[in-house]
C-alpha cells in the first residue's frame, strides 16, 4: 500500500492490535511524528485514561477523543495515527476519518488471541471485568464500523509489529 506524502496514515482497530506499537515502527521507517489518541486525551485532560473514565464517565472521554482525533488529523506535515479503538463509534469521527487526506488501515485480528495481550494495559478500564467477553462483543459490534473506514485491512495474527508494518506498507 502507499501512503502519499499528503496523506495521514491511520491505524484502527480493537485493543490490543499493536496500533501504538506498530504505528511506532511505522512513524519511524516513513520518518514522522506518531500520534497517539489516548495520549493526546491525557494530555489534554492532565488526567490519565483510567481517571477520566472513574471520575466524568466514558461520555467525557468519548467528548475529549472526538478532539484529540480532530486536531490530529489537522496536524502539518501528515503524521502517523494510532487511533484509539473507539474511534470509530461516533459516526462524527468516522466521517471526519473518511474526508481527511488520510489511507486508514484496520489492524485486525481475531479477539481470542488479543485477550492476554489486551487486558495488560492500564488505560483499558472497559476490560477491567471480563476481558474475553467484552472483546468479542466489542468485535461484533465494531467490525462494520473498522470496514466502513478502512481503506485497507491488516491481519495482525502470528506477526510480530515489525511484520505488521512490512504488512502495511506492501
Ligand atoms: C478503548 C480503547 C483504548 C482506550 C479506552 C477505550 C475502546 O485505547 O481509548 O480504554 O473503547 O476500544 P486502545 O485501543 O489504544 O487500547
Amino acid at each position: 500500500m502507499t501512503v502519499r506524502d499528503d496523506q495521514h496514515l491511520v491505524l484502527v482497530g480493537l485493543m490490543g492490535t499493536g496500533k501504538s506499537t506498530v504505528g511506532r515502527v511505522l512513524a519511524q521507517r516513513l520518518h514522522r511524528r506518531l500520534v497517539d489518541t489516548d495520549a493526546e486525551v491525557e494530555a489534554r485532560a492532565g488526567r490519565t485514561v483510567r481517571q477520566i473514565f472513574a471520575d466524568e464517565g466514558e461520555a467525557v472521554f468519548r467528548k475529549l477523543e472526538t478532539e484529540a482525533l480532530a486536531e490530529a488529523l489537522d496536524s502539518v506535515p501528515p503524521v502517523v495515527i494510532a487511533a484509539a479503538g473507539g474511534v470509530v463509534l461516533a459516526p462524527e469521527n468516522r466521517l471526519a476519518l473518511k474526508r481527511a487526506a488520510a489511507k486508514v488501515v484496520w489492524l485486525s485480528a481475531d479477539p481470542s488471541l488479543l485477550v492476554s495481550r489486551a487486558k495488560a494495559a492500564g488505560h483499558r478500564p472497559l476490560l477491567d471485568a471480563d476481558p474475553a467477553g467484552v472483546l468479542e462483543a466489542m468485535a461484533v459490534a465494531r467490525q462494520p464500523l473498522y470496514r466502513e473506514v478502512a481503506h485497507v485491512v491488516v491481519s495482525v495474527d502470528g506477526r510480530s509489529p515489525s511484520e505488521v508494518a512490512d504488512a502495511v506498507l506492501r
